[in-house]
């Protein structure tokens, strides 16, 4: 094996596993147990194209009504006129269009410059190409973060083929501002860079904050493409679907990898996700939004009111937890024993940063759950903390 694929299995799964053996609260992968208002609809009709549709293969780009819809989409919210034909491939998730591009874009000697926190599954798939990976940190003041333009060009070279980063942010819950995106835009333009923008959690955003897509940055038309997937938004991680929209040069990178791969999505999963695309009405993403506000403020509210320092995300479905505070030093060794000890499970945060490098003190809880779980995992830690 490779020595990018060496080590261990996914920290979500094995958070998920320890949760399980100990009947602690889950609170580890980011996947959801809620639905919301209007799910069944789209279940009845992935079934009823599932009796009825094809059963074969589908095109590997994706059904021409789902990438229809797809850039009707992006023209409804971003203002934005996309070639189905060439500027959108589907994906098996937002993970596998990930994948593609790092496969489908990097080669050795090209560098990648990686906004940390990062998704951890997108650096193995670099590193498999040959190419230098660097490393940025959103700069943390005050439970909020922020990305500064002058450390990411200091990580630039001619040699920078792709800047990856994204938002809203798991694990931080950073929402990149308009300002963040025209710094990586001017960032682009500078070294000749393109941009994947991974943007899976961009109907989970709070309170005044708002998402920013790198599709209405006019600059980045030609440079960037957007990953996103309807695994968050309509809370369905299982199905699979996901997509890459954007500069046609990466979208032929990205569709070329998924086809030799996965190939293609089954014709009535990509027939659900169309009707969820179309057919759903607006009130479904404005559910899920105050669904998970709410579940934010319980689980924030909840841990602050027993002396926990909580960060309260911008969007995604991820609150974190400062464990220094509580006098813990490691956040690996404390998930490990979390589950155990307290009767929670969460996720350490600092393999999301380049070697461990920064959110050793940090912990990320899913708040994507019912109350009495949130309350239950309160509970938990108010327990452990008086003991
Ligand atoms: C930031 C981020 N990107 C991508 C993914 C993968 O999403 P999908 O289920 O669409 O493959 C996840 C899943 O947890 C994620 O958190």
């Amino acid at each position: 094996m490779p020595p990018a694929l060496r080590g261990k299995s996914s920290i979500y799964k094995a958070m998920s596993q320890l949760a399980s053996a100990h009947g602690a609260v889950d609170l580890a992968q980011g996947f959801s147990l809620l639905s919301v208002p209007g799910t069944s609809a789209i279940l009845d009709h992935a079934a009823l194209a599932l009796r009825e549709g094809s059963q074969n293969y589908t095109n590997p780009n994706g059904t021409a009504s789902l990438r229809q819809a797809l850039v009707d989409n992006s023209k409804r919210r971003f203002g934005v006129d996309l070639d189905p034909e060439e500027q959108v491939t589907v994906c098996a998730g937002a993970q596998d269009a990930l994948g593609a591009a790092m496969l489908g874009l990097l080669e050795a000697g090209d560098e990648v410059v990686f906004i940390e926190p990062f998704y951890n599954p997108v650096i193995p798939m670099a590193k498999l190409t040959g190419a230098t990976l660097r490393f940025v940190s959103l700069l943390q003041d005050d439970g909020s973060y922020r990305l500064d333009e002058e450390s990411l060009l200091a990580e630039m070279s001619e040699k920078t083929k792709l800047i990856v980063y994204n938002s809203p942010n798991s694990p931080s819950g950073h929402v990149f501002t308009r300002t963040e995106l025209e710094s990586i835009a001017r960032a682009c333009k500078q070294y000749d860079a393109y941009l994947i923008a991974d943007e899976v959690y961009e109907h989970l955003v709070y309170d005044d904050n708002k998402h920013v897509s790198a599709l209405e940055i006019p600059e980045l038309s030609e440079r960037a493409v957007v990953i996103s997937s309807i695994s968050k938004s309509y809370l369905l991680t299982g199905w699979r679907v996901g997509w890459a929209q954007g500069a046609r040069p990466l979208i032929a990178g990205i569709a070329k990898v998924h086809s030799l791969m996965s190939f293609c999505l089954p014709a009535f999963v990509s027939e659900g996700a169309r009707f969820a695309l179309e057919e759903t009405p607006d009130s479904f993403l404005g559910d899920l939004r105050t669904i998970h506000q709410g579940k934010r403020d319980r689980i924030c509210d909840g841990l602050s009111d027993i002396g926990i320092q909580v960060i309260r995300p911008r969007g995604t479905f991820f609150a974190s937890i400062d464990i220094g505070d509580l006098g813990q030093g490691d956040d690996l060794a404390f998930c490990l024993s979390m589950p155990e000890k307290i009767g929670v499970a969460g996720v350490p945060m600092s393999l999301s940063w380049n070697q461990r490098r920064a959110g050793r003190n940090l912990v990320r809880l899913c708040f994507s759950r019912s109350d009495e779980d949130l309350d239950r995992a309160v509970s938990a830690f108010a327990t452990w903390k008086r003991s």
